[in-house]
């Protein structure tokens, strides 16, 4: 089942997500890999009797069960094959897991899920005072998949600028030669679209750091002093509000 989820609501929607591919692991690795507590602490839960495998009280810790059959306290395992997120990311929240930079947008997600390992991470970043659309996983292949140039994802942001676009600016943009300063190479091609004196739709296929404020400064001595992404590949935040996340199927990001 999918959800979507803001605060403390959970809405039911469809169906959940696709293969592991991860390994068989042991008992005490599997529950703490997902969050649940440490491996020392499963010891103190089998003797409790809060883990049971395919409908048996469990006592192994080196046990390698099938995620499937096991329960926690009478629950099916949170999420055993993986979490993929789609987050309407709010103003002012870090993509970082470093607390120092706090808020950061895993204060959003459930305690368990900020305990899991991999750890759940964004697809990319969006600068603090960036909103909108962020994917998060624990997927580590999927990161690289989504990230890389190579693949092309178009992403799609919307910028307000403190000066008017200079007629120009989408040729610049377009052109595949625009540098920013300390990049070896310049910029992809992105595509331009005016959506008013002062605001703008812009496409690009990399993620450089700082990237869509850097290329208004760098080809127009402009500064944005707003900007949301609206998509990311197909996906779009559709009505999702700022600070909620719903659950995505491998088959949407239509890799
Ligand atoms: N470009 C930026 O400048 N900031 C972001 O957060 C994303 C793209």
């Amino acid at each position: 089942m999918r959800a979507f989820v803001c605060g403390l609501t959970l809405l039911p929607v469809q169906e959940n997500i696709h293969d592991s591919g991860m390994s068989v692991r042991r008992l005490d690795q599997l529950l703490s890999n997902l969050g649940y507590c440490s491996r020392r602490e499963v010891r103190d839960w089998l003797k409790a009797g809060r883990i049971a495998i395919a409908g048996k009280t469990a006592d192994d810790p080196g046990s390698k069960p099938s995620p499937a059959a096991v329960r926690v306290d009478g629950e099916p395992l949170d999420h055993p094959e993986g979490l993929l997120l789609l987050l309407n990311k709010p103003l002012g929240l870090t993509c970082s897991h470093d607390l120092r930079e706090a808020p950061l947008v895993y204060d959003l997600l459930p305690p368990r899920w900020r305990e899991r390992n991999p750890l759940v991470t964004s697809v990319g970043r969006l600068d603090k005072e960036t909103s909108g659309l962020l994917l998060l996983t624990d997927r580590t292949e999927l990161v690289h998949r989504l990230t890389s140039p190579k693949h092309k994802v178009p992403k799609i942001y919307h910028a307000t600028l403190d000066r008017d676009l200079p007629a120009e600016l989408a040729e610049v943009f377009a052109s595949g030669t625009l540098r920013l300063e300390g990049e070896p190479e310049p910029c992809a091609p992105a595509i331009l679209r005016p959506l008013g004196p002062r605001m703008a739709e812009v496409t690009l296929i990399e993620g450089k750091y700082h990237q869509v404020r850097r290329m208004f400064a760098a080809a127009a001595g402009a500064a944005v002093l707003a900007l949301h992404r609206v998509s990311f590949g197909p996906l779009t935040l559709c009505d999702l509000a700022p600070g909620c996340y719903r659950e995505l199927t491998i088959e949407e990001l239509g890799l």
